[in-house]
């Protein structure tokens, strides 16, 4: 039996029987081959050419699917991500695989030197990882990896395993990155957000000086279409904030970019009530955490909702100011279970208004204001759509009861996934693939819409909060 065979033959099978114009056993067979092909034994790749390492909310969004084809090997996505997180909570955005050239991927681990410029914030020794972080989606992840398999979870002491370690992440977040002094947590580097050159970050990049091009050989562009990537400029000022970060020995608080991110403070509040949910699943009470996460809720609205707009926006720390660009991140907080009635509608109607296209001008979600003066339908984070935010706008419209727009976005995620190859991102007007193809999260999270729609037929899977 070759490995996709052996991988599929053991898939707990449900039946996909929704979507007609999507052959989802083929589909399913697909996704888990690309998740097969990214797997190096302990966790998954984003993509073997572009991202040969191990990114941080990639492998969360990862388990999430992978959960489907093996909760076991989910649990590890995430026990190794955590196996590397720093002393101080922090979870690092990349760990490096010591087996993977050195050149393969900017920036490497001799530009980061994590165990050495991270020792004062205590990083790991044995294993080499960027100074950053990513959103955090892993509370989330672990919980729906869990309920994936309670029985081997519980078996194996998962949650009790990871929760000291989502609960010290948190710490980290909603403590040492409270750099506005308001409650939410700031990101340092377009990189920590993910949204790498949205649009968003323009105006406060503007004050970084850029680290001269001939400092720095990016490797990014050995493997993608250069326009479908962040330009020279972008990277320059990539490498300087990262540089100033490292070698201020990776201390909060001094940087001269820090952004209050609407989509990385919704990832922490959805992540603080599933880490609610794990401390009651082991007999602690999670009522503290279930408030903190609504007082939470009560601060986004506070600091980044824009009534008149009808979405959220990106505070920028150093000016005090909102960024007036319409990004995607401004709609994910949909995903939030205590938004208000009115948030919410408005939030559903920004969504399906000219500026994102949903049910109307666009197939998927894009990244990026489809009016907004940088918008450009390849580059990037700069107006493709991609599929992690789908999945998640999929998740809200569903969570607040917005049924028949939830499934059509799901068959269009399915749809595209699947005329793409599991593409990084789309064409958000005509789905055409940009960036790798065979990319991880797509595969994984076409997997647990295949999965997930049976508990809208009736099933009882309950494997969705
Ligand atoms: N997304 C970044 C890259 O393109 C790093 O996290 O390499």
């Amino acid at each position: 039996m070759d490995r996709t065979a052996q991988l599929t033959s053991h898939v707990r099978t449900r039946p996909f029987v929704y979507e007609p114009d999507v052959t989802t056993h083929s589909l399913h067979v697909r996704a888990a081959r690309v998740l097969e092909a990214n797997w190096t034994g302990t966790s998954t790749v984003p993509s073997r050419s572009l991202y040969p390492h191990q990114w941080s909310w990639d492998s969360a969004f990862i388990a999430i699917g992978l959960r489907h084809l093996s909760p076991l090997r989910a649990q590890t996505e995430l026990e190794t991500l955590l196996d590397a997180q720093w002393g101080d909570g922090r979870i690092p955005h990349i760990v490096f695989n010591p087996s993977v050239p050195l050149d393969a991927y900017f920036p490497s681990p001799d530009f980061w030197r994590s165990s050495t410029a991270g020792r004062a914030a205590g990083a790991p020794r044995t294993v080499q990882t960027s100074g950053i972080v990513q959103p955090p989606v892993h509370a989330l992840a672990a919980w729906l990896v869990h309920q994936a398999d309670p029985g081997l979870s519980r078996a194996r002491g998962f949650l009790t395993r990871v929760y000291p370690h989502l609960a010290a992440w948190h710490r980290y977040l909603l403590h040492r990155r409270d750099l506005g002094g308001a409650g939410l947590a700031s990101v340092v580097h377009p990189w920590e957000q993910g949204m790498d050159n949205s649009p968003c970050w323009d105006t406060p990049l503007s004050r970084i000086t850029p680290a001269p091009a001939r400092s720095f050989r990016r490797a990014d562009l050995d493997h993608g279409s250069p326009a479908d990537r962040p330009t020279d400029l972008d990277y320059g000022r990539y490498v300087r904030l990262a540089t100033d970060y490292r070698d201020g020995e990776y201390a909060d608080g001094a940087g001269e970019f820090a952004v209050e991110d609407p989509s990385f403070n919704a990832l922490l509040i959805a992540s603080e009530h599933a880490l609610a949910r794990i401390a009651q699943e082991l007999g602690a009470p999670g009522t503290a955490r279930h408030t903190r996460a609504e007082r939470l809720t009560a601060t986004l609205i506070d600091r980044l909702w824009d009534p008149a707009e009808g979405m959220f926006f990106c505070r920028d720390v150093r000016t005090g100011r909102l960024v007036p660009e319409r990004g995607v991140s401004g709609l994910i907080p949909l995903v939030l279970p205590t938004l208000p009635r009115d948030v919410v509608t408005a939030l559903v109607r920004t969504t399906a208004s000219k500026h994102f296209g949903l049910g109307g001008a666009t197939r998927l979600v894009p990244s990026y204001d489809l009016l907004g003066e940088a918008f450009d339908p390849h580059r990037y984070w700069r107006g493709p759509a991609w599929f992690n935010t789908n999945w998640l706008l999929e998740r809200g419209l569903r969570t607040h009861g917005e049924r028949g727009r939830a499934a059509a976005l799901r068959r269009a995620v399915l749809h595209l996934a699947d005329t793409s190859d599991f593409a990084e991102y789309v064409d958000p007007y005509t789905g055409e693939a940009c960036g790798a193809t065979g990319f991880g999260w797509t595969a994984a999270l076409s997997l647990d819409l295949l999965h997930s729609a049976t508990t809208h037929t009736g099933s009882k899977g309950g494997d969705r909060e």
